[in-house]
């Protein structure tokens, strides 16, 4: 069974219809790679699967090892291990980062009727991960994301992941505003998780990513849907021919 289904998606928002019968299949332990013109619905699918309001599903479903997960809410999609990375990460202020991680991590293993870590257990896998992105004790204690830099905002989001240790993440890379530290903080992030037991969606406009973490399988989207799917020699012939084909094509 494949690890994520999604089939004959269709999704409205405001009264707009954003994604027009999309069909998309995540193999167990796989890397896929969506890359796409901007506007053809690449994050509203990010919104979709991870349960965000105001986005209306019309048609078609989603399958995560095999369960409909539209019909859960967040906190229930990512106790099943689904974890969304997104292009503008939350601020907390008043909350640091050390508590917001632990309250999480232990969250989840609740709802997975799981132990929660004991102090000194989340003590020893929170260093081992900041350690590995360069992440200092002085980062953890202070609020999410508040005035953090775009390259630490994004070692958090990774260091989100390393603790959660999700069955499939999803990430939505603005990489036009990434510099390139941030770009193989992320890369390096994704690769030390790769596992087959561990499925990454990557959505990216440029090609640039890819570069650092390499796909197994590449989709193109067009106007709401999957209208390619290759191999990832497919993102350097879209980064080479650009994306005018798709966008002529569903016009
Ligand atoms: N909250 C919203 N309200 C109305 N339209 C939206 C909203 N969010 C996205 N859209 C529209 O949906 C389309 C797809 O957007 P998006 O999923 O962000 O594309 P991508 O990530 O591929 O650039 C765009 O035409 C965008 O204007
Ligand atoms: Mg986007």
């Amino acid at each position: 069974m494949p690890l994520l289904e999604v089939k004959n998606l269709h999704v409205e928002i405001a009264d707009k219809t954003i994604l027009r019968g999309l069909d998309l299949t995540i193999e167990k332990g796989q890397v896929a790679a969506i890359m796409g013109p901007n506007g053809s619905g690449k994050s509203t699918l990010a919104h979709v699967l991870a349960g965000k309001a105001n986005y209306i599903v019309t048609q078609g479903e989603v399958l995560f090892n095999g369960e409909n997960i539209l019909a859960m809410e967040p906190d229930q999609r990512a106790a099943k291990g689904l974890f969304l990375a997104f292009q503008y990460p939350m601020e907390i202020p008043g909350v640091a980062t050390m508590t917001f991680l632990r309250t999480a991590v232990n969250a989840q293993r609740k709802a997975r009727g799981e132990a929660e870590l004991s102090t000194p257990e989340f003590m020893k896998r929170v260093r081992e991960a900041a350690g590995q992105l360069g992440i200092n004790q002085e980062m953890l204690r202070r609020a999410v994301n508040v005035g953090f830099s775009g390259g630490e905002k994004k070692r958090n989001e990774i260091l989100q992941m390393a603790m959660l240790q999700p069955k499939l993440a999803v990430l939505d890379e603005t990489d036009s505003g990434l510099d390139i530290d941030a770009l193989k903080v992320a890369a390096e992030g994704v690769n030390r998780l790769r596992s087959p037991e561990r499925s990454f969606v990557v959505i990216t406009h440029y090609q640039r990513l890819l570069n650092y973490i390499v796909p197994d399988v590449v989709h193109v989207m067009s106007k709401g849907r999957v209208v390619r799917t290759g191999g990832k020699e497919l993102a350097l012939e879209l980064e080479a021919k650009g994306y005018a084909q798709y966008q002529d094509e569903a016009a």
